[in-house]
């Protein structure tokens, strides 16, 4: 490591308000009206609507193109043993403790996207409204191309619940794994939704074959391959299959960093921890084979794009969720990741309330983003994020390197002191704006501990202006 002075920032250094006061849930929700077309509807929008994509250039830190591939509920261990999994691994960079962030799919894949999930604790149809954004939002401020491959969507931008085989009926494509179809921002833009096209066989193909693949991808393998109507043995054949051939394929592999995850864990009964494994042209020989026990979520995959490319921050959990190798190895990388997170209590089987939850629906009470932490990208908030919602520190505590666990209650305390933060005088550069206590969080439980840090917190900020 450089010879970088490490700034680590206390949580508890500096204490903030605590949580705003979350309305009391009510139990029911009234379902959205669900969107199934007919099949004479959906035929006719096969001969007519053609998928789109947009490709660019834009150079990252650590690599250019990320395409994450999502499995279904599987747990590590069972991940870990099968054969295909241990090719990949062998490979790659394995994660150790990366956490899929509650039960069932759905809400996981729209926490992927938007750094949050709203409370979702069902598979059932919801459309998340306009001014809720994702990443999408995050990559267009800088024209980086996007796109999703779902395998077997009968035609790009497809908005219906499901699409089943037509010979036997079984289920193929369905919305629930679709995390960008899920958000009003793009499935209510005609444009932007034709971005989210077929799977292996026909739309990724083709892309794969005219060179024009996004420089984010992401990629839902049918209800067959993706082991949620079969098992780890045909998934990891499948996964196996689709990679190895591209490994191999330049215009593929060149500074791609591959993510192959689940989308969570078999059962509820246990914690979240899902297999992960990094692997693609970003990931150095070196590091083939080796394993990262730093804990990481499915917010890491936004902190990481917008670290890498220099992207603002959804304001959400993504804030300051630990980035992920190669980036969080590179030099370039500024943010030390908060490396002192206790895993051995986690759970995330269980969503937390909200205003997409059925259990423990909050009305049209919206928690609100934290728009004035810098985030790990160094680089704020979405400004149409700070237009819309306003100054504030958010409605959760958005910038702990850990998201709330419905498990566990708001504010649970899984850190030790958070000691993320800023390197300094890396390659000669000095840091210009020191971050704002506001973004430290962390609201300990333990109240004598939290007086010993936030003592500990006066002693680095004096430190800090002295030096
Ligand atoms: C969606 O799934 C239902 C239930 O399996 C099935 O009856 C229906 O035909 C499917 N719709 C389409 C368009 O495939
Ligand atoms: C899923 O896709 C594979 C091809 O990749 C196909 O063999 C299988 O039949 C599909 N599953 C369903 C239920 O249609
Ligand atoms: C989550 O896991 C804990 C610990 O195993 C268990 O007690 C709890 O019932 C689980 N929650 C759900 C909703 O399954
Ligand atoms: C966001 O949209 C929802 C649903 O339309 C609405 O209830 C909420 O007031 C909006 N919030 C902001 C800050 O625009
Ligand atoms: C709080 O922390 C202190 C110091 O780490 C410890 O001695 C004490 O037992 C803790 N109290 C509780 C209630 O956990």
């Amino acid at each position: 490591m450089k010879s970088s002075i490490i700034i680590p920032l206390l949580a508890s250094a500096v204490s903030i308000h605590g949580l705003a006061r979350l309305p009391s849930p009510e139990t029911t929700r009234s379902p959205f009206s669900t969107i199934q077309p007919s099949l004479n509807s959906i035929f006719a929008e096969q001969g007519t609507v053609t998928p789109s994509s947009p490709t660019s250039n834009v150079e990252g830190k650590a690599f250019d193109r990320i395409v994450q591939i999502w499995l279904e509920n599987i747990d590590f261990d069972h991940a870990a043993k099968n054969h295909n999994m241990q090719w990949l691994a062998e490979r790659g960079i394995t994660l150790t403790n990366y956490f899929a962030v509650t039960h069932p799919s759905q809400p996981n894949y729209a926490a992927a996207v938007a750094g949050d999930y709203f409370g979702m604790d069902e598979d059932t149809f919801v459309a998340f409204p306009r001014n809720i954004s994702t990443v999408a939002d995050l990559l267009d401020t800088r024209g980086i191309s996007w796109g999703v491959y779902q395998e077997h969507i009968p035609h790009a931008g497809f908005r219906g619940m499901n699409f089943s085989n037509r010979r036997t009926g079984r289920n193929d494509y369905v919305r629930k794994h679709n995390p960008l179809i899920l958000f009003d921002s793009v499935a209510e833009d005609a444009e932007r939704r034709r971005q989210i096209k077929g799977g292996a066989g026909d739309g990724f193909a083709e892309d794969l074959k005219g060179k024009k693949l996004p420089q984010w991808v992401f990629v839902t393998p049918n209800m067959t391959n993706n082991a949620h109507d079969s098992s780890m043995r045909v998934a990891g054949r499948w996964v196996r299959g689709w990679l190895e051939g591209l490994l191999g394929d330049e215009y593929f592999m060149e500074k791609t960093l591959v993510v192959v995850t689940f989308d969570e864990c078999g059962g509820d009964k246990n914690a979240n921890r899902v297999f992960t494994v990094l692997l693609g042209g970003a990931i150095p020989r070196s590091l083939w084979g080796t394993k990262d026990d730093t804990f990481y979520s499915h917010y890491s995959t936004i902190s990481t794009v917008s670290a890498n490319w220099d992207l603002p921050s959804l304001g959400r959990w993504d804030c300051h969720a630990n980035i992920l190798p190669p980036l969080s190895f590179h030099a370039a990388n500024r943010y030390q990741n908060a490396k002192d997170i206790n895993v051995d209590e986690m759970l995330y089987n269980k969503s937390y309330a909200g205003p997409a939850s059925e259990k423990m629906f909050t009305g049209d009470w919206w928690p609100a983003p934290n728009t004035v932490a810098r985030c790990a990208s160094g680089m704020g908030v979405l400004e149409s994020i700070k237009e819309t919602w306003g100054v504030g520190e958010g409605s959760y505590e958005y910038t702990r390197a850990y998201p709330d666990d419905g498990a566990r209650g708001h504010g649970n305390v899984y850190g030790k002191g958070h000691a993320y933060g800023w390197k300094e005088n890396v390659e000669g550069e000095e840091d210009e704006v020191a971050p704002p206590p506001a973004q430290v969080s962390g609201a300990p439980l333990n109240r004598s501990r939290s007086h010993v840090l936030r003592c500990l917190g006066y002693v680095a900020v004096v430190a800090v202006l002295f030096l």
